[in-house]
């Protein structure tokens, strides 16, 4: 097995181990600016390289998303649609949206 491979593993293994309570945006996340008035919701997490470590970045860039911070205009109404967060998200590929798991990507002070 390669040292980045091992690498790879440990940092998921990481991620997966902490509570959800304790995540916080860290360096490399992509914090999604809100435009408008504050609307009740913490502003949304992308955590790249929690999904880097699973995914190829052909994956998402360009399909799903244009690889430019802010670029996107991702609402919950296209992610139940199925586009961007929703083409994963969606209780199958990995946990979809439903009101116990908001705050899994809203959590940005
Ligand atoms: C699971 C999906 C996913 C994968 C895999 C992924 N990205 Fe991204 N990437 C995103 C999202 C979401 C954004 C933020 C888009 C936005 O803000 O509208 C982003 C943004 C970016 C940006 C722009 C950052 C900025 O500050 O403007 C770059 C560069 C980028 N990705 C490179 C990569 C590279 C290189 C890889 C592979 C090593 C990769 N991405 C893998 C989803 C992904
Ligand atoms: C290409 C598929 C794909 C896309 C697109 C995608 N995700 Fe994920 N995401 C996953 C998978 C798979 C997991 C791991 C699921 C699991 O652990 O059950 C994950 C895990 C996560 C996690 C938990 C990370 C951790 O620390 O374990 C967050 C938060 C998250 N995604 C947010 C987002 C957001 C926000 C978007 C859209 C901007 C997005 N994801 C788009 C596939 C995707
Ligand atoms: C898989 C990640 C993910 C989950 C789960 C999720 N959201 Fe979102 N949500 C986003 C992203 C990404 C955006 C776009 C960026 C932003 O506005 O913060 C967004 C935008 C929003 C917005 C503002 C734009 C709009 O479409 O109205 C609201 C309000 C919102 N989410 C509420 C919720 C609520 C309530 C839940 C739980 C039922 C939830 N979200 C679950 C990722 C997620």
């Amino acid at each position: 097995m390669s040292l980045v491979k091992v690498l790879k593993i440990v940092l998921a293994v990481t991620l997966l181990a902490l509570p959800v309570e304790s995540l916080r945006a860290v360096l490399g996340d992509i914090v999604f600016q809100v435009e408008g008035e504050a609307r009740g919701t913490a502003a949304a997490v992308f955590p790249h390289w929690a999904h880097r470590v699973r995914y190829t970045c052909y994956a998402c860039h360009p399909a799903i998303f244009e690889m430019k911070a802010g670029a996107n205009p991702v609402t919950m109404d296209a992610i139940a649609a199925g586009q961007y967060c929703g083409a994963c998200h969606d209780g199958k590929t990995a946990w979809g949206v439903a009101f116990d798991t908001c705050n899994r990507c809203h959590f940005a002070e």
